[in-house]
């Protein structure tokens, strides 16, 4: 199994840190644009190998796309992370022509790779990647609601009094402080659902804790996180990798599903070696299909911003 990480930076190093670690994968290349630094990066990881028991290849290349052929899997975090006060929308001027020329410079050397989009405006991006490339839906998936999901779940687990692991959550719909849709309706602890805990008040603060989950973050380091974006990205490729069939809510293209056409947009999907293996369409409340609704609208308007 090998697996290339775009971007060198702070999530793409976490991801490719993670999915070392879990010791599924047998090569991870880490490329970046930025002469050395993959290769540093690369370096550093595996002088972690024989500390943390791992035997997954790590090498980094500079910008040589040769080196990532025939990868199994290709994960996009390359460009530029928001800072205090900025929307991931804002990104969009830099980061859709990186998106463009990376995600059909992988496909290039690697036709059968399933690819993963991490950079912001993640929705549109993966957007941008469909079109770019042409390839099949299900090998296109989004990453931004598995790590929504796992805000949700800490900010359920803190105002249960409870341990996470007691906890199960999803965010859906578009990855933005307003466009994010917690599924507070489906949340449970143990098989409970949490609003047998949680006053419907109480509920509405861990839903708005969560959707500004990125935010706060940003505002703290200066810059985006990495720690929780890396190990989202890395569990989801791992469900592909070993063909779990685990649920994660993802952006992908919708056909119909959800009432939606011609968008990406978060939403539960099965995923397994074929990628994106079946979309899950479940019954919302009126309130959370409302609010699907006019995420979607927003994720159209940022769509509409690209140059295809
Ligand atoms: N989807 C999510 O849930 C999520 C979560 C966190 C961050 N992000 C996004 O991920 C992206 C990366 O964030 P980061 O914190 O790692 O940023 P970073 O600045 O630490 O790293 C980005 C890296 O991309 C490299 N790069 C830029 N252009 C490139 C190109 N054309 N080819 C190859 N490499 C190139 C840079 O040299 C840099 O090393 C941002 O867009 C950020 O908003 C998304």
């Amino acid at each position: 199994m090998k697996v290339t990480v775009v971007g060198a930076g702070a999530v793409g190093a976490s991801c490719a840190e993670y999915i070392a670690i879990k010791n599924f994968a047998s090569e991870v290349v880490i490329l970046d644009i930025k002469e050395g630094f993959a290769e540093g990066k690369a370096m550093d990881l595996m002088q972690c190998a024989s500390l943390n028991g791992f035997d997954t290849k790590i090498t980094g290349v500079t910008n040589d796309y040769s080196q990532t052929a025939n990868s199994d899997i290709c994960v996009i975090t390359s460009g530029i992370p928001r800072k205090p006060g900025m929307t991931r929308e804002e990104l969009i001027g830099i980061n859709a022509g990186i998106v463009k020329n990376v995600s059909t410079s992988l496909l290039e050397h690697s036709p059968n790779m399933i690819l993963i989009v991490v950079s912001n405006p993640m929705d549109t991006m993966t957007y941008l990647a469909h079109k770019a490339t042409g390839m099949p839906k299900n090998r296109i998936i989004g990453m931004g609601g598995a790590l929504d999901s796992a805000r949700f779940k800490y900010r359920l687990a803190e105002a249960l009094g409870a341990p996470i692991s007691d906890v199960d959550g999803m965010v859906v719909g578009g990855h933005s402080d307003v466009g994010m849709v917690p599924l507070t309706s489906h949340a449970t602890r143990n098989s409970i659902k949490v609003s047998e805990f949680l006053s419907e008040e109480r509920l509405e603060q861990v839903a708005a804790d969560t959707k500004v989950g990125g935010a706060t973050l940003t505002k703290l380091l200066g810059t985006s996180a990495w720690y929780a974006p890396g190990a989202a990205v890395s569990g989801m490729v791992q469900a592909i990798a070993c063909d779990t069939k685990k649920i994660f809510p993802c952006s992908t293209f919708l056909e119909g599903e959800y009432g939606l056409n011609d968008i990406c947009i978060g939403v539960p999907v099965v995923l397994g070696k074929n990628g994106i293996e079946k979309i899950v369409d479940i019954p919302l409340s009126d309130a959370e299909k409302a609010h699907m609704q006019a995420s979607a609208e927003g994720v159209t308007k940022t769509n509409g911003l690209l140059d295809l």
